[in-house]
């Protein structure tokens, strides 16, 4: 099975390195020659701690990638894995779009897009820029940090879970499943997987912006005056909206949840926070952001959530990328 990765960055990396060390091959797009040198000298992995490795007496590795730099040499592959951030989505998309234009409509089918991008539509470009292209969304728990452009620090290999697909991208799904199991990365199919998108969007969403507006790691965020009436709101905001798009989710278990990823993050600063900190756009328009938007479309109020997402808007910095 051939894999692209679309987002050669901390998430994307991680995936093509671990399916690299198990003989997969991906072949990763990245934006400019001299990253793609970068890479095919080898990505210099750091895992944090031995549980962070599959090979449990590890801590270091380095895995030589193959890359490119011409998107048109993703169309070969069964499957992208879209790694970008949120805020690239469009520009991503559009430059996919552009390349895969030339090919014959009577050639082989694209590849499969699959999104491990957190949030809510943020996958939307794609399937708007690429309406004759599977594109479908997956859930990754794994988690990683760039230190540099081919160096890594992995957090922690947490399960990934795929979306059931219809055939004929059933069968691709399940080989993307062995294959990243056969990687290290525990993977299971999820019948459920709508379900398990917006359960991280909306813990996420509780806990990114409450711990991007007080500047402090994930492990303090509970303890933050007001923490638990700001959680319970952003919740049932979310819920509400999630219910009128055909989703019922009870909160009680996204409450346990916001809780247990506070305490088993501690000590990370949640990708807001470096967002903001290192003056980029962030990813907040996909978070609180979507969930007020899909508040409006539904004619429901979610002040919360527009509140906090308006409050990041105004201290981020950058655009979207186009
Ligand atoms: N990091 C995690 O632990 C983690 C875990 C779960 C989910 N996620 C989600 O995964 C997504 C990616 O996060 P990340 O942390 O991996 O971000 P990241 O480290 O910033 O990586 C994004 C990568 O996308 C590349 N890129 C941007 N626009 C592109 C384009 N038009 N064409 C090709 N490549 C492009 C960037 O290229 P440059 O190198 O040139 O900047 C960068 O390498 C986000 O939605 C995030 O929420 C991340």
């Amino acid at each position: 099975m051939k894999i692209g990765i679309l987002g050669s960055g901390a998430i994307g990396l991680l995936f093509a390195s671990r399916l690299t060390l198990a003989g997969a091959d991906p072949l990763c797009l990245t934006r400019s020659p001299a990253a793609a040198d970068g890479l095919r000298a080898g990505v210099h992995l750091a895992y944090a701690t031995p549980q962070a490795s599959a090979n449990a007496t590890a801590t270091r590795e380095t895995v030589p990638l193959r890359a490119t730099t011409q998107p048109a040499d993703l169309a070969t592959c069964d499957v992208v894995l879209i790694c970008v951030k949120a805020y690239q989505a469009e520009a991503a998309a559009a430059n996919l779009a552009a390349a895969w234009a030339s090919l014959p409509a009577d050639g082989p089918p694209l590849p499969l897009l699959l999104s491990l991008m957190n949030g809510l539509e943020a996958e939307a470009p794609f399937r708007r820029l690429l309406p004759a292209a599977n594109v479908a969304v997956a859930v990754t728990y794994a988690g990683a940090a760039r230190l540099g452009p081919a160096n890594l620090r992995v957090a922690g290999l947490g399960p990934s879970l795929l979306p059931v697909l219809a055939p004929p991208a059933d069968d691709l799904i399940a080989q993307l499943a062995a294959l990243l199991n056969a990687a290290g990365l525990p993977t299971e199919l999820a019948a459920d997987s709508r379900r398990q998108q917006w359960t991280k969007a909306i813990v996420n969403a509780v806990i990114n912006p409450l711990a991007a507006l007080a500047g402090i790691r994930n492990g303090l965020v509970p303890a933050q005056a007001g923490f638990a009436q700001q959680a319970e709101a952003i919740i049932d905001e979310a819920i509400a909206v999630a219910a009128a798009e055909g989703l019922s989710l009870p909160a009680a278990p996204l409450c346990d949840k916001v809780r247990q990823t506070c305490q088993a993050t501690a000590d990370n600063e949640c990708s807001l926070l470096t967002d903001l900190k290192a003056g980029r756009p962030t990813e907040i328009d996909w978070l609180n952001g979507a969930i007020a938007r899909l508040a409006r479309r539904h004619g429901l109020a979610a002040p919360v959530n527009e509140a906090l997402w308006q409050a990041i808007k105004g201290r981020s910095g950058g655009q979207p990328e186009s």
